[in-house]
Parts: C-alpha cells; structure tokens; sequence
C-alpha cells in the first residue's frame, strides 16, 4: 500500500501505541455499545468500522448484524490489526489493512458505518466522508464517535505530539463537512466525556 506523508505519520504515531491499546481505556465499552447501537443496525446488515484500529467496536458490531450479517474493519496501522488479531477480532470480523479513502467495497453495501477516533486524523474530511458515502447505503447511519470529550482529546493530541486535525470535529465546522461528504447530521451529542455526529447517508 503506496502511503501518503500524512498517512505515514499517522501509522507512526499509532504503532508504538497500538500494543494495550484498549488497556488505558479499559471502561470505554458502554460508550462503544452505545456508539454501535445509534447506528440501527440489523441482523443480516453489512456494517463498516472505518479506522477500526484494535477493533473495539467490532465486537457490539457483530451482536448487532448476527451471523447472517458482514463486519468489516479497516486500518491503515498494522500493529493496530496485530492488537485486533490478539484480542481475537478477526474471529468475528474480516480486518483489512488500508485507506478508508479507499474502502474496499461496493457501492452502497453498508448499513452502518462508524468512525471511531477518526476525523481528526483525516488531512481531507471531505474526500474521505465522500468514499463512506459512496460505500453507504441510502439512509444508512455514521456515526463520527469519540470515547472522550472533544476538549480532552485535543489537549491528548497537543501533549502527545499528534499532527492531528482536531478542528475536524469542531461544533461549527462538523455539519458543513458532513454535508459536503454526503451526509445529513442527525444530532450533535458533544459531551464532556465523549463525542458523536451521527449523521444519515443522502439519498
Ligand atoms: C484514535 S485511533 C481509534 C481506533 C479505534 N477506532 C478506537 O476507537 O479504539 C485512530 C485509528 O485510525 C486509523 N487511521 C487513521 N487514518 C486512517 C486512514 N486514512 N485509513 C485507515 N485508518 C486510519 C489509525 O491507524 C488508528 O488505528
């Protein structure tokens, strides 16, 4: 997979921190449920976990499509899917290695898609927002989710050295993304202890 600078650097910073990765966040599964379960998702559904990282939210993913159902995650790190593989995600799930700029589907087979600490490590919002619209649905759900406050993670990232693009999530600046992407914002829950822009696939 030929990388981006942008790309490069974003599997720098998650490889040493792929290992334990769900470790320093061992009480985030509530909000991964509840993140998963926004999304509406039925047994036999196709559901997408786009930078699924060590795949956290495969698990709710699955319970919720069933095992007549497919679940794909997709990451760009691969230490993130050697940590996945460890904790036995891809039991459940088929994980790939990739851009979600480039998903490796069709045209609107998923259901569900949800982007879990993404955004902000996107240099192009828009154009990646366009490939999960493209991959979606008509009215299928994404869910742009963080297990943290908004306000937090930024700070995280300054402290951390992350290149990150945090005003991606921004109040003001989400919705035009969105729109821009393909997508109409259903609600905007920006809580001090997590974040979600669930949005619905146009059309
Ligand atoms: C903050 S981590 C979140 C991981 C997981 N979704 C979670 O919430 O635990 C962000 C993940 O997005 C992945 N990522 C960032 N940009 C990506 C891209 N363009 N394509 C695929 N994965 C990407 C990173 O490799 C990393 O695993």
């Amino acid at each position: 997979m030929g990388l981006s600078r942008d790309l490069a650097q974003t599997r720098e910073f998650f490889t040493s921190r792929a290992a334990g990765w769900e470790d320093r966040h061992a009480d985030d599964d509530v909000l991964f449920d509840w993140a998963v379960s926004q999304l509406g998702l039925s047994p036999g559904d196709v559901a997408i976990d786009a930078g699924c990282g060590s795949g956290r939210a495969l698990t709710p993913m699955r319970a919720a499509v069933g095992p007549q159902g497919a679940v794909l995650g997709i990451d760009a790190t691969p230490a993130m899917l050697h940590e996945a593989a460890r904790l036995g995600r891809q039991a459940i799930s088929a994980c790939a290695l990739g851009d979600v700029g480039r998903l490796p589907v069709r045209d609107g087979c998923a259901a569900g898609i949800l982007a879990a600490g993404l955004l902000p490590h996107l240099p192009d919002p828009v154009g990646t927002l366009r490939e999960l619209a493209r991959a979606a649905q008509p009215g299928a759900r994404l869910g742009v989710f963080h297990p943290v406050g908004r306000l937090t993670l930024a700070a995280r990232h300054r402290e951390r050295g992350a290149d990150a693009h945090d005003m991606n999530i921004d109040p003001d600046r989400i919705e035009p993304l969105l729109v821009e992407g393909g997508w109409a914002l259903e609600f905007l829950d920006d809580a001090d202890d997590h974040y979600m822009a669930l949005a619905v696939r146009d059309g």
